[in-house]
């Protein structure tokens, strides 16, 4: 049974994660706008896997005989000065979830509650993945920095990032 700070900690979570979703298809948009597609499809490709990550903690929540009570979503920023810096942006939104996968994983310990330690885990473990990913991405960027010509590779390079649907399909079942 999850304590009652707990389970509103893990409800404060899943709105993150879907904020993280909202965010990531407001990027997707935006870039969809410059005519970057494949920097477009990585993006959707982020946003359903933030969804999952979302529907992890509601089925976690069930599970541990908790009430799953969605919040309100913030607006996501619409515009970003280029897409170097929408993609920083992206990386710093990662560091700020991954501070509260922390946290929460220091109040499960705190409070003695082995099941959220163990399921938080693999949330620990996936935000090095994160970071690394959107870190690479930035870093790649700045190599190419003003070129075109680096742009449109990038842009069919990420056109490749594997959408699984079936996958959220689970997620969502
Ligand atoms: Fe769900 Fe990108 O962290």
């Amino acid at each position: 049974m999850l304590s009652p700070k707990m389970e509103e900690a893990l409800n404060e979570q899943i709105k993150w994660e879907l904020y993280s979703a909202y965010l990531y298809l407001s990027m997707a948009a935006y870039f969809e706008d410059l005519g970057l597609e494949g920097f477009a499809h990585w993006m959707k490709a982020q946003t359903a896997e933030e969804v999952l990550h979302a529907m992890k903690f509601y089925k976690f929540v069930n599970e541990r005989g908790g009430r799953v009570r969605l919040q309100e979503i913030p607006q996501p920023p619409t515009e970003w000065e280029s897409p170097l810096a929408c993609i920083e942006y992206a990386l710093n939104h990662e560091r700020e979830v991954t501070r509260r996968i922390n946290n929460l994983m220091s109040f499960a310990k705190e409070e003695g509650d082995h099941a959220t330690e163990i399921f938080l885990q693999w949330f620990v473990s996936e935000q090095v993945e994160e970071e690394d990913s959107f870190g690479r991405l930035v870093n790649q960027m700045k190599l190419i920095q003003d070129s075109p010509q680096g742009l449109f590779h990038l842009d069919r390079e990420l056109s490749s990032r594997p959408l699984d649907l079936n996958l959220l399909a689970q997620g969502l079942a």
